[in-house]
């Protein structure tokens, strides 16, 4: 179990994907058979961590509490904070102030996907770590979209750029931030960026310049999916349908994370798949009752 408690991030206007985000939130938009938002849920799951912050804007608030509820389903207590505008990743760190109450944390982005065999233990890696940061590095084709880590020659972390002219490696930060307890207080410290914003990347800068911060590598072998065009939306999709029914194993599902950390009793596992009786995603978590 973690002291960490979780931060998703799931605010936003969604607009690099209208018309679908008009009515609903982006994060609430189906990856094959669940909402996107069960994905990071089961990340910081999967990290131990049970007492969660879901900050969303205003008007999608009711929305994730129709959905997710009060996570004792999971068991899990979740709080929910609104973002009134949507100010920069590192804003979450002063909305979240109260609930963090001087904990260390973990935030994950409401539209990261994150698959991969060896993926508890690189979370638990990152919990071990209690002072300073740790970020996750990913190699992609298009470095220029997101966070970008600068390397020294000797292989040290010089910089993280956000959305660079020029990438300097190939190498863009994930949407996770394993953060100690000095995130709000480095938080309050950051300025606007040139596009008004409070960016993620200046808070883990301030890290940086004390030494403290790690960069690990999700290798190869991770799918880190990206969910920002109308066609990678469609792709995540199509991997989760393809991963799921050639295994016959669920990615990306609370109860059963629940089930396998002991949270969540036999009977409440029941009690779920039998709300979902008509579906595929009911009838796998029977299947994880033993008979
Ligand atoms: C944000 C961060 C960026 C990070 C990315 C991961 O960008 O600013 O550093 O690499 O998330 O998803 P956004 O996608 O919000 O533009």
């Amino acid at each position: 179990m973690s002291t960490r408690k979780g931060i998703i991030l799931a605010g936003g206007t969604g607009s690099r994907l209208h018309p679908i985000t008009i009515g609903v939130s982006k994060q609430l938009l189906p990856i094959y058979d669940k909402p996107m938002i069960f994905y990071p849920l089961s990340v910081l799951m999967l990290a131990g961590i049970r007492e969660i912050a879901v900050i969303t804007t205003p008007q999608d608030q009711a929305q994730f509490q129709r959905t997710l509820g009060d996570g004792s389903q999971w068991g899990l207590a979740l709080h929910y904070i609104e973002q009134p505008s949507p100010d920069g990743l590192a804003q979450a760190y002063l909305l979240a102030q109260d609930f963090l109450d001087g904990a260390p944390s973990a935030m994950v982005l409401g539209d990261n996907i994150f698959f991969g065999h060896g993926l508890p233990g690189q979370l638990a890696a990152a919990d071990a770590i209690t002072t300073g940061g740790t970020v996750f590095g990913y190699r992609v084709n298009d470095p220029e979209r997101y966070g970008v880590v600068d390397f020294a020659p000797d292989g040290t972390v010089r910089s993280i750029v956000e959305k660079p002219e020029v990438a300097p490696s190939p190498y863009a930060v994930t949407g996770l931030y394993f953060l100690d307890d000095t995130a709000s207080e480095r938080a309050r410290a950051v300025t606007p960026s040139p596009r008004g914003e409070l960016e993620i990347t200046s808070l883990l800068e301030s890290y940086l310049a004390d030494g403290l911060l790690t960069v690990q590598q999700m290798g190869r072998g991770y799918a880190w999916l990206d969910t920002g065009t109308h066609a990678s939306l469609l792709d995540a999709g199509n991997f989760v349908r393809t991963l799921s029914e050639r295994q016959g194993q669920q990615v990306g599902c609370p109860e059963e994370i629940a089930f396998q950390q002991g949270w969540i009793t036999e009977t409440q596992l029941e009690a779920r798949a039998d709300l979902f009786s008509k579906t595929d995603y009911g009838r796998y978590l029977k299947g994880l009752i033993k008979p």
